[in-house]
C-alpha cells in the first residue's frame, strides 16, 4: 500500500465482483428495454472502471469518451467546461454515462443536461462510487457500485492532483497529503 493511503476502503477483488454484478444487471435492463446504449466514459476518472464493467455488458455496445473537468484540489466548482467532446452525435441515442464518483452531483447534472439538449433519448448513469452526504443538487445514479462516507478517496481512476489513478483499490488519502 502507498504511504499516502490511510486505509483501503474497497479492494480490487470487491470492485471486480461488483463490476460483474452491475454489468449483468445493466445487460438485463437494456435487453428488456430493447435499447443498445452508447456507453460514455467521463475522462479521466472513469477509465479503469469503464474498462472493467464493459467486459460484463452482454450487448453490442459502442463506447466513447468525454472530458468535462472542472475539479481542482478537493472541491468541485460546479461550472464545468467541455475539454473533449464526444466523437459521434448523441441524437436519439440512449446514453449510459460512466462516472468514477457522484459527489456534489453538479458534474452529472450538467453533463446530463448537455446530452439531453443535444438530443439524447435518455441518459442513465453508472457510477463506481457515491458520496450521498456531499450532494448539493438533486441527482442520483441509476447504478452505484459502492456508497462511501464523506472522505477523500483515490485510486481506481480517482486522483489527487492527477496522481494515484493507477492504484488497483479505492483508498482514503491521508489528510496531511492535501492539507499541507
Ligand atoms: P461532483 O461534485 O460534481 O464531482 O459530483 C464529481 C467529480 O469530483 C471528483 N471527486 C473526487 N475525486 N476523490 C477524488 O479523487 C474524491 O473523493 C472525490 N470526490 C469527488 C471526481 O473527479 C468526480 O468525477
Ligand atoms: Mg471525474
Amino acid at each position: 500500500m502507498l504511504d499516502v493511503v490511510e486505509k483501503v476502503l474497497v479492494t480490487q477483488e470487491e470492485i471486480m465482483k461488483r463490476c460483474a454484478e452491475m454489468g449483468k444487471q445493466i445487460s438485463e435492463d437494456y435487453k428488456n428495454k430493447k435499447e443498445i446504449p452508447l456507453v460514455v466514459g467521463l475522462l479521466k476518472g472513469s477509465v479503469p472502471f469503464m474498462a472493467e464493467i464493459i467486459k460484463h455488458i452482454d450487448l453490442e455496445i459502442q463506447i466513447d469518451f468525454m472530458d468535462v473537468s472542472s475539479y481542482e484540489g478537493t472541491e468541485s466548482l460546479g461550472n464545468i467546461r467541455i475539454v473533449k467532446d464526444l466523437d459521434c452525435s448523441v441524437n436519439n441515442l440512449s446514453i449510459l454515462l460512466v462516472e468514477d464518483i457522484v459527489d456534489t452531483g453538479r458534474t452529472l447534472k450538467e453533463v446530463k443536461r448537455m446530452l439531453m439538449s443535444k438530443g439524447a433519448k435518455e441518459v442513465n448513469v453508472v457510477s463506481l462510487l457515491d458520496k450521498p452526504e456531499r450532494r448539493v443538487v438533486d441527482i442520483e445514479a441509476e447504478y452505484v457500485g459502492f456508497t462511501i462516507p464523506n472522505e477523500f478517496v483515490v485510486g481506481y481512476g480517482l486522483d489527487y492532483d492527477q496522481k494515484y489513478r493507477n492504484l488497483p483499490y479505492i483508498g482514503v488519502l491521508k489528510r496531511e497529503v492535501y492539507e499541507q
